[in-house]
């Protein structure tokens, strides 16, 4: 039954979880905050044979042992620390076993900590023998040059091994490994999956240095500490506002780039929601729109830090709890934020260009750069609903009296084509939607001068 519930992606990642939380014991007191695990690395290996994890985490400290193997957690007091620097997500002393057991019968702990050096061995019967529950423990023969541990496992269930031996599963880990854990490799840890470095997900949002006489393009930005969590929230831009014929072509033949909009939700630097564009972030709630194209450029991050009872994460520790009223009560100013930039999406509407000539000279920070850059900014309290303190961007906002209005329009694309290669200079050149945009300006212009002769002031592009 312990096995049956978990995913084998999430078997793993707990894995992964016990390296974390092996770092944030070993971190020593004066460490850097935006890169503390770096030096670090997990790297995990399997075929259909054996599954192997090694990493250099500080090993199972001796004292740990009997909850470390252990059926079951005696004590339930998690190990958090008050005051530490991140509260570990290990709270019910079972991962590692049901790791193990979900993968296969047979396996080897080797782990490394200090002067403790020893080896736990799974004997392939063990599991089937109700009376006996004992583990034995024997001394290491070599020692590791780094603390660390490393867990073999072998005699394969037939359902992992079918899924080692797929040519997906490699991708299908590094993909969960590269959103889950995009902030903790961003600060430093490296993670490697049969040879391939996980590459960690961006988090990106546009951001003018403060100070700096570019127009205020940057995200609302909220925080507060509430019942002993911390709360950071940010949501802006971080593209140029799309195109109009991009929104068209996206809605039309679903080309479009959505894949960085919407928001990720970090607790205790696990992503427990990457890009989310639905209801529970917000979208379509409380009069929002739903997402569509023309809010591709929006991106948010909310990210919160404490002891791991009180974060609003399920009991697998990577999933959002919705319902948790921390996290409800969050929703109301991530809900403030995107109003802004919805707004703002529907206030440049027909002039993107205009847009892009504001926003396409702000380049993007990450998300580690733009909290540090966030404490230069001015912050006003927020007294009505969750407390806290915001910082409200001067977007830029079009000139009222544009005499610009859009036309569009479907046509045959042979047609199209034909047509380009008549009036369009250098049409191999341009991008299809360049090209469709020149066609319909240059036969806009044509007939203009046409039927009313030389009144019309031709635009170039
Ligand atoms: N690779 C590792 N490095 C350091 N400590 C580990 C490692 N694997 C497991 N541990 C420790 O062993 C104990 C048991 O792990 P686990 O079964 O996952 O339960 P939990 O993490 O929920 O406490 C925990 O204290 C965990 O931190
Ligand atoms: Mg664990």
């Amino acid at each position: 039954m312990l096995t049956r519930d978990i995913a084998l992606e999430d078997a793993i990642l707990d894995l992964l979880d016990n390296c974390v939380d092996g770092i944030l014991r070993t971190l020593p007191k004066r460490h850097d905050p935006e890169t503390p695990y770096s030096g670090y690395w997990a790297k995990i290996s399997f075929d259909g044979q054996h599954f192997r994890i090694q990493d250099n985490c500080g090993g199972i400290p001796w004292s740990e042992h009997d909850r470390t193997f252990r059926m079951g957690n005696p004590s339930l007091n998690n190990g958090h620390q008050a005051g530490g620097p991140t509260p570990k997500v290990g709270t019910y002393g079972i991962g590692m076993k049901r790791a193990i057991f979900k993968m296969g019968r047979e396996a080897l702990i080797w782990t490394q900590n200090g002067r403790h050096n020893y080896e736990v061995p799974i004997a392939s019967g063990w599991m089937t023998k109700e009376d006996k529950w004992d583990l034995p423990v024997r001394k290491a023969q070599q020692s590791m040059d780094q603390d660390g541990t490393i867990i073999t496992v072998r005699v394969l269930e037939s359902g992992t091994r079918d899924r080692f031996t797929a040519e997906s599963f490699k991708d299908d880990l590094l993909e969960k490994i590269q959103s889950h854990y995009a902030v903790i490799i961003h600060k430093g840890f490296a993670v490697e999956v049969n040879g391939t470095p996980a590459k960690p997900k961006p988090i990106l949002l546009r951001f003018a240095a403060p100070g700096s006489d570019s127009p205020d393009i940057r995200p609302y930005v909220f925080k507060t500490k509430t019942d002993g969590v911390e709360v950071f929230l940010a949501v802006g831009l971080r593209d140029p506002v799309p195109d109009a014929e991009r929104m068209l072509e996206g809605q039309t033949e679903n080309t479009i780039g959505s894949d960085y909009a919407g928001w990720t939700v970090i607790c205790n630097d696990r992503v427990v929601l990457y890009c989310n564009r639905d209801e529970l972030t917000g979208w379509g709630t409380a009069k929002l729109p739903r997402y569509h194209t023309q809010f591709l450029a929006i991106s948010g991050v909310v990210e919160f830090r404490g002891d791991p009872r009180l974060l609003p994460t399920t009991t697998t520790k990577r999933g959002l709890d919705f319902s948790r009223p921390i996290y409800q009560k969050v929703l109301d100013r991530m809900r403030d934020g995107l109003r802004i930039f919805i707004d703002f999406t529907n206030r440049w509407k027909a002039r993107e260009n205009e847009a892009k000539a504001h926003v396409g000279p702000v380049s993007s920070m990450s998300y580690a750069t733009l909290k540090r850059e966030a404490d230069k900014l001015q912050f006003a309290r927020v007294k009505v609903g969750l407390e806290g303190e915001q910082y409200k961007p001067k977007l830029p906002r079009p000139a009222e009296d544009s005499p610009d209005v859009r036309i569009s329009y479907f046509r045959e694309r042979a047609l199209v084509t034909a047509l380009a290669e008549k009036i369009v200079p250098d049409f191999e050149d341009l991008a299809d939607l360049d090209l469709r945009r020149q066609v319909g300006e240059r036969s806009f212009d044509f007939a203009y001068d046409h039927h009313l002769n030389g009144t019309h002031k031709k635009r170039s592009g």
